[in-house]
Order: structure tokens, then sequence, then C-alpha cells
């Protein structure tokens, strides 16, 4: 039997190409504008900090994060819709705070539309702060969309 979905549960492991059929199927449930299958393989092959975040070999969530000359940079965090609210993208954004600790980041940052306050409740809650915006950053269904830029100094 398996056990309870829980943050405590979740191991976290490095993603493979193996697992981008679950990877795009949660992707394309979770956003409105979701990343291609050529994305998330362009990003592990460039060396990012890609994530799964699995229970019981199930893939509830994942991260994606760069990292150069001091300065990380969170480009994905996505939690299975049926999975929300049971602390799994708060248990994914610490996880990639300790990551950049460990990089020697200094700062960490991120864009996010003002529109997604399920995802900018998290940030603030974990400290995150607006730093400025992007005009016109995202596709959206009338056009685009301006992106929040929001950091955190490590
Ligand atoms: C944003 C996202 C990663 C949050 O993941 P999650 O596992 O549901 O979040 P958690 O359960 O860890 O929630 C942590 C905190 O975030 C906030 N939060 C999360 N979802 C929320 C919601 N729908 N409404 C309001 N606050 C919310 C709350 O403060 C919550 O703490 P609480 O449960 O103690 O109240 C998830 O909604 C998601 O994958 N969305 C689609 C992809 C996306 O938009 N990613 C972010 C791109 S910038």
């Amino acid at each position: 039997m398996s056990a309870i979905l829980s943050p405590g549960n979740m191991k976290m492991r490095a993603m493979l190409e193996e697992d981008m059929d679950s990877v795009i199927h949660i992707e394309e449930s979770a956003y409105s504008h979701p990343w291609t299958r050529g994305i998330f393989k362009d990003c592990m092959r460039v060396g990012y900090h890609c994530q799964i975040l699995e229970q019981d070999g199930i893939i509830h969530g994942y991260a994606v994060m760069s990292e150069a000359v001091g300065e990380a940079h969170i480009l994905n965090v996505c939690v299975h819709p049926r999975s929300q609210r049971m602390g799994l993208g708060r248990l994914l954004v610490n996880h990639l705070l300790d990551a950049a600790r460990r990089m020697r980041a200094e700062i960490i940052l991120l864009e996010v539309r003002p529109s997604n306050k399920a995802a900018l409740a998290l940030y603030h809650d974990i400290g995150f702060c607006e730093v400025g915006t992007r005009k016109h950053y995202y596709p959206s269904d009338n056009g685009r969309e301006d992106a929040l830029i929001l950091a955190l100094h490590l």
C-alpha cells in the first residue's frame, strides 16, 4: 500500500530524459501556456538544476533553476494539479534555495504572472520581494501579460 502523500514522504532527484512524458503531462495540466519537451531537454542539456519530486515512483512536481555569477534564477516550479495545496510547492522552492546557497549564489530571482495568485502567495510567504516588472513578457489569451520580477537575497 502506498504511503500518504506528504512532503515528508517525497523524494527529490535529478530529472531524466525518461521523465519527460510525465513532466509534459503535468506541465500541460498545470499551465495555460506550457513549456515544450524541447525546452526541458535544453535545460537538462545545458546543466541547469532540474529536479523531480516523486513518491513511490509517481512524479508529483518538478523545478528548474539556472545559476551563473552568483545569481540563481528559478525558471519553473510546478506541482500536479491533483497534488497541489499539500506543501509540495513550498518543498520544491525551499530545495531550490538550499541548492542555490550550495552553488554560492547571493541572490535568487524569478518571473511570475501578476495573475498567478497561488505562486505569488507561495513566493511572498517564503520571503521573496517584488523588485521590478518585465513588460509583455508572457504570452496570454489576450496578447501578452507583464511579469513581476521577484528576488530573495540568500
Ligand atoms: C504555485 C504552485 C507551485 C504551488 O504549489 P502547491 O504545492 O500547491 O503549494 P503549497 O501547498 O506548498 O503551498 C504553500 C503556500 O503557498 C500559498 N498557496 C499555494 N497555493 C495557493 C492558492 N491556490 N491560493 C492561495 N495561496 C496559495 C499558501 O500560502 C500556501 O501555504 P498554506 O498551504 O500554508 O496556506 C502550484 O500552484 C502550481 O504548480 N501551479 C502551476 C504552475 C505555476 O504557476 N508555477 C509557478 C510559476 S512562477
